[in-house]
């Protein structure tokens, strides 16, 4: 079975990132980018593997490294994408599109596609790259970076800040109800188009900085170049999804999709929401995992109940375990 992740890092101080051990370098033909700039980042910066085929490991020990991302945030989103993108028997995860080089694949109705795959984790109303329906889910898009400027502008004085996030998070939601047929924003990706809105002022401001606003030159670095400024400090002490609830308070907005093509939003209550986020981890498990590994066995198996149960030890670090904490599930027995 794949290796338990390691624990958390100890010293989470600010510090230079940017450094000469990390330099950032072009792409080499065969590298592999994908949705999220801050696995892009770290993969041009060489804090993950530069060809963007990583080990959950790998990403655990970079985003906290790298971005001081904080441990039980990182296990949950690492070893959650693991599960439905990556190959679970190899241990090995693209940060793009699909690639033989994460091994055989396992027998279909998995996919293994990578970061890419669209509706499992990688979601509509992105900042900066397009709805799956409009061809493009992966790369960065000028359009979209203009409107993400055009509101940094209007609404943060040409800073992105946590007013900017709560005003265009809205706008892109709108948008994509607007103009895309199949939208849709249903668990899990109702809370990560949320959580990454809020993740460009928690890791891409340098840690020295005590701001909480993002300079649009270097938003641009790391989205469109994945690459960290000059001199790049990590944030300063561990960071996760802090000013979430303020982004999601200011245009309250419930999980659904458009149901009959564009400007049909219909609420879907069997979507997990901000009050019943257990329902996201149970849903991703009993419905999603298990859709894609109906029936495993031997290698495959093992692979997966170690991955749900390293994805659940994350939740657990991130929900906290008081009341309110989430109760496991097992989708293939205990035994
Ligand atoms: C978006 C995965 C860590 C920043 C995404 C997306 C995926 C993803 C699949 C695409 C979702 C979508 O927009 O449709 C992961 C995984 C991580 C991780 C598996 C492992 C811990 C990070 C870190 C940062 C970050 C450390 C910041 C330093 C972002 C941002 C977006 C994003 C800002 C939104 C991009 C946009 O909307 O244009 N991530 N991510 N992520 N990620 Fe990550
Ligand atoms: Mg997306």
């Amino acid at each position: 079975a794949p290796p338990k992740p390691q624990a958390p890092m100890k010293d989470t101080s600010a510090k230079l990132v940017n450094d000469a051990a990390h330099p950032w370098k072009p792409l080499a033909p065969a590298d592999i980018r994908g949705p999220c700039p801050g696995l892009n980042t770290l993969a041009s910066h060489g804090w993950l593997p530069r060809d963007g085929i990583a080990s959950p490991s790998q990403i655990i020990e970079a985003v906290q490294e790298g971005f001081n991302m904080e441990y039980g945030l990182a296990l949950f989103v690492t070893y959650g994408s693991h599960l439905v993108d990556g190959n679970l028997v190899t241990d090995r995860l693209s940060i793009g599109g699909k690639t033989s080089f994460t091994g055989p694949d396992p027998p279909a109705p998995a996919i293994v596609g990578g970061l890419n795959t669209h509706a499992v984790f990688e979601g509509d109303t992105s900042m900066t790259r397009a709805d799956f329906f409009f061809g493009d889910n992966h790369d960065f898009n000028e359009t979209l970076f203009d409107e993400f400027v055009d509101f940094s502008n209007r609404f943060g004085g040409g800073k992105y800040n946590f007013s900017v996030a709560a005003e265009h998070r809205f706008q892109r939601i709108q948008d994509s109800i607007a103009t895309n047929p199949n939208m849709t924003f249903v668990s899990p990706r109702y809370f990560t188009a949320y959580a990454e809105s809020v993740f460009p002022i928690n890791f891409f401001v340098d840690g020295r900085l005590n701001t909480f606003e993002l300079d649009l030159d270097v938003a641009r670095g790391f989205f469109q170049d994945s690459r960290m400024p000059d001199g790049f400090f990590r944030a300063n002490g561990s960071k996760s999804t802090e000013g979430i609830d303020f982004v999601a308070a200011q245009h309250p907005i419930e999980p659904g999709r458009n149901v009959n093509g564009i400007n049909s939003y219909v609420v879907d209550p069997t979507s997990a929401d901000f009050s019943t986020f257990c329902l996201l981890y149970e849903n991703f498990v009993n419905q999603t995992v298990k859709g894609l590994y109906p029936n495993p066995t031997g290698a495959l198996r093992d692979a997966l109940d170690a991955n749900l149960d390293y994805f659940f030890q994350g939740l657990t670090i991130f929900n906290g375990d008081g009341p309110g904490a989430c109760v496991q599930v097992f989708p293939y027995g205990k035994d």
